[in-house]
C-alpha cells in the first residue's frame, strides 16, 4: 500500500507572498510621511545563531522597504548602559519597533530591559501591556511566532473552533502567548510541559498540536493522533551522521508525516512567518504613529 503523506504547511512560501503585499504597502509611504517604518535591533555578544537571526532580519527590513537602527553591544555591556541605549530607542522618531534579541548574557535582567521598551514600540510583543492585551483579547502587538503560526492555520483554513488544541511548551515568548491565542479562536486548550504526566496521552488526544519545546524530533508519530495538524515550533542544531549540522524540530517530521492531516516543515514552516510577523508588527506600529490606515 502507498504511503499518504502529511500536507506540508509552507511558511517560507507564505512569509514571500506578504513580505511583497508590505513591500508593497510600504512604497509610497515615506513620501508621504517623510520617512520609511524603522526597526531597532538590540543585540549583545556574540551568539552566533542571535547572530544569524539578526542577520536575517535586517535583510528582510532592507527587502520590503523597512530601515534598520540595529545597536550591537560587546557581551561586557552593563545594564545601565542597555537601558540608556533603549531610553534613546524609545525617544529616537524614526525608530517604530525595538527587539531586544535573546538570549543575553547571564549578567543581565533581561526580563527587566523588556520592561523598558516603549509598549507601543514593543514589535516582539513580550512587554507586560502587550501580554496583558493579549489576556484580555484586545489588539495590540503580538509576540511574532505565536502570531505567525495563527496566520498559518488560517492561511490553510485550519478549524480551530471548538478543537482540541495541545501546546506542548510553556514559554513566554511561545507557549503561554499561543494558547491564549487558539483560546481566543475557540480552540479548547491544553498547554503542557516538562512536569505533564502521561505525555503522549495528551499530544494524543490532540486535533492540533503544536510543540514549542526545544527537544529534537520528541514528538514521534504514536505521539500524534491520525489526522491532527502538527505545527512545530522548534529549531534544533543537531550533527547528522557525516558530521554536518543541520536544523531539526521538535517533530519527528519523517515519521509524523505519515500520520498527521497536516505538518510544518524545519526549516520553512514557523520560522520564517516569525520574521514576517515582525516586520508587519513594526508596519502596524508605524502607521499606528502617523494615523495611517493601511488595508
Ligand atoms: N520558529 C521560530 O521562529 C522560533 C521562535 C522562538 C523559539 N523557537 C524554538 O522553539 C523551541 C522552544 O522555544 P522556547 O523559547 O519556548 O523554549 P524554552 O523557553 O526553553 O521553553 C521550553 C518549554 O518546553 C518545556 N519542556 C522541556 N522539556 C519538556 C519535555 N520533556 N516535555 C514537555 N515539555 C518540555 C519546558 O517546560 P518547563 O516550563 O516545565 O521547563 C518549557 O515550557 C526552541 O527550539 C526554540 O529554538 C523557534
Amino acid at each position: 500500500m502507498d504511503t499518504t503523506y502529511a500536507q506540508l504547511l509552507d511558511g517560507k512560501n507564505l512569509a514571500k507572498r506578504i513580505q511583497t503585499q508590505l513591500q508593497e504597502q510600504i512604497k509610497p509611504l515615506p513620501a508621504k510621511i517623510g520617512r520609511p517604518p524603522g526597526l531597532a535591533v538590540v543585540m549583545v555578544g556574540d551568539n552566533p545563531a542571535s547572530a544569524t537571526y539578526v542577520r536575517n532580519k535586517e535583510r528582510a527590513c532592507a527587502k520590503v522597504g523597512i530601515a534598520s537602527f540595529g545597536r550591537h553591544f560587546p557581551a561586557n555591556t552593563s545594564q545601565a548602559e542597555l537601558e540608556e541605549a533603549i531610553a534613546i530607542l524609545n525617544q529616537d522618531q524614526r525608530v517604530d519597533g525595538i527587539l531586544l534579541q535573546l538570549p543575553l548574557p547571564e549578567h543581565l535582567d533581561s526580563v527587566s530591559l523588556l520592561h523598558q521598551i516603549h509598549p507601543d514600540k514593543d514589535v516582539d510583543g513580550l512587554h507586560p501591556m502587550n501580554l496583558g492585551k493579549l489576556l484580555r483579547g484586545e489588539t495590540g502587538l503580538r509576540s511574532c511566532t505565536p502570531a505567525g503560526v495563527m496566520r498559518l492555520l488560517e492561511e490553510y483554513q485550519i478549524d480551530l473552533q471548538g478543537k482540541s488544541a495541545v501546546v506542548v511548551g510553556r514559554s513566554i515568548l511561545v507557549g503561554k502567548p499561543l494558547a491564549l491565542m487558539l483560546l481566543e479562536a475557540n480552540a479548547t486548550v491544553t498547554i503542557a510541559h516538562s512536569r505533564s504526566q502521561n505525555l503522549p496521552d495528551l499530544t494524543r488526544s490532540a486535533d492540533i498540536l503544536i510543540a514549542a519545546v526545544g527537544r529534537p524530533q520528541m514528538i514521534t508519530a504514536d505521539m500524534v493522533k491520525p489526522s491532527a495538524v502538527v505545527i512545530d515550533v522548534g529549531i534544533n542544531r543537531v550533527t547528522d551522521s557525516s558530521g554536518k549540522f543541520r536544523l531539526v524540530g521538535d517533530v519527528h517530521f519523517d515519521s509524523v508525516r505519515e500520520v498527521a492531516q497536516s505538518i510544518t516543515p524545519v526549516p520553512g514552516g514557523v520560522g520564517p512567518m516569525t520574521v514576517t510577523m515582525l516586520l508587519q508588527n513594526t508596519v502596524l506600529s508605524y502607521a499606528t504613529t502617523n494615523s495611517l490606515s493601511l488595508p
